[in-house]
């Protein structure tokens, strides 16, 4: 059997194969509603044969946007068209996740395709951004405004009732994001995190937030569902976040009941060398897998079935963030299994274009 189609169960959860849809921004809603575009586009994927498929960033909070076109799950009215995708995801035989997330300095953006730039507090679109300390991300920013402790619980709260709008919209898989430079991650790295109080400093205390989060979102997380947590497993910068710092953030979180890290890197320094190249992440995904025993999921630059397959097979990690290649085609699990030659259920409809 080919392991990328090898079933994963994880909890009382099994994707029916090893290919996780990679979290990706359409930048699409308004009040951050899901809309026919994230129907489609979701729905299309599980058409398409893949195990998992994970919504894009969803804002804990508005304040948490990247855009104001971000989608979000901060209001109950959220749930409702939600609920509809994931029933579709569900009904073709995929698993729907939600990635949880806040974008602390990285906030309040006009979308890429309009240039992506930050838009200030006091403009059209625009609101305060929030991170750990008042360091904005890029040179000319605004700073954003440095959480105060009332402001990290507002956070953690967030999070949690973010949670439970995710049960009742049907999500059998939460991912946080803790990674690309965004809120978990400015308060895990000593490059963005320069606080003197019990969140900054140590290794401890800048992993602090990010372990109350997972233990909040646990007070209302099924127990038998699956928590996954996304990192940067380093910013490739000198005196910042590293591998090592992973491994350890990693047997703290398996600690905490979290199920599998799903390895991406940078994101948090503007300039950071990434060394670019196929797979070019998966050595994280081996390390963080390999000494601290934590499932790991591995994303970034892998574009073919074979290249798939092997990653699994070799023992790298345990599971596939496709993103880039799912826009290209939709359908690369079906076509994978071809290559690999094994043998998937197409959907009924398109069974004829099988052989
Ligand atoms: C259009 C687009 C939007 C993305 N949005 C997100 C996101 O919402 N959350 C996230 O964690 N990563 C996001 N990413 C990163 C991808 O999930 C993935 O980690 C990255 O593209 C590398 O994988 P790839 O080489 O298969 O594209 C996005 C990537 C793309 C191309």
């Amino acid at each position: 059997m080919a392991h990328l189609f090898s079933p994963l169960k994880i909890k009382n959860i099994e994707l029916k194969n090893r290919i996780a849809v990679s979290p990706m921004c359409e930048y699409s809603s308004q009040d951050g509603f899901a809309n026919e575009w994230h129907l489609v586009h979701l729905g299309s994927r599980a058409v398409g044969g893949a195990g998992l498929i994970i919504t894009e960033a969803a804002a804990v909070s508005a304040e948490g946007r990247i855009t104001f076109a971000d989608l979000g799950i901060y209001n109950d009215r959220h749930i409702e068209k939600l609920k509809e995708i994931t029933g579709f995801i569900h009904a073709h035989g995929a698993v729907a996740g939600v990635q949880l997330a806040h974008a602390g300095r990285k906030a309040s953006h006009v979308e890429p395709w309009n240039g992506g730039k930050q838009i200030p507090s006091d403009q059209k679109n625009g609101w305060k951004a929030l991170a750990p300390s008042a360091i904005p991300f890029g040179n000319g920013e605004e700073a954003p405004l440095a959480l105060d402790k009332a402001g990290i619980e507002k956070v953690k709260a967030d999070f949690k009732t973010a949670a439970a709008r995710a049960i009742a919209a049907g999500f059998k898989v939460i991912e946080l994001h803790g990674a690309h430079g965004y809120l978990l991650h400015q308060f895990l790295s000593p490059v963005s995190n320069k606080r003197t109080d019990e969140y900054g400093g140590s290794f401890e205390n800048r992993i602090r937030l990010t372990v109350e989060v997972v233990e909040a979102v646990k007070e209302v997380w099924p127990a038998e569902n699956p928590l996954f947590v996304r990192i940067s497993a380093t910013e490739w910068t000198e005196g910042g976040w590293t591998a090592d710092d992973s491994v350890a953030l990693a047997k703290v979180l398996k600690d905490k009941g979290v199920d599998l890290i799903d390895c991406s890197s940078g994101g948090n320094v503007a300039h950071a060398k990434i060394p670019l190249k196929p797979g070019y992440q998966v050595e994280f995904a081996e390390k963080i897998k390999k000494e601290s025993g934590i499932l790991t999921g591995a994303v970034g630059l892998i574009t073919t079935a074979y290249q798939a397959n092997e990653i699994l097979q070799e023992g790298e990690a345990d599971l596939i963030f496709l993103a880039r290649e799912m826009l290209r085609d939709p359908h690369f699990p079906l076509r994978a299994a071809h290559e690999l030659r094994h043998e998937v259920k197409w959907p009924v409809q398109y069974e004829r274009a099988k052989w």
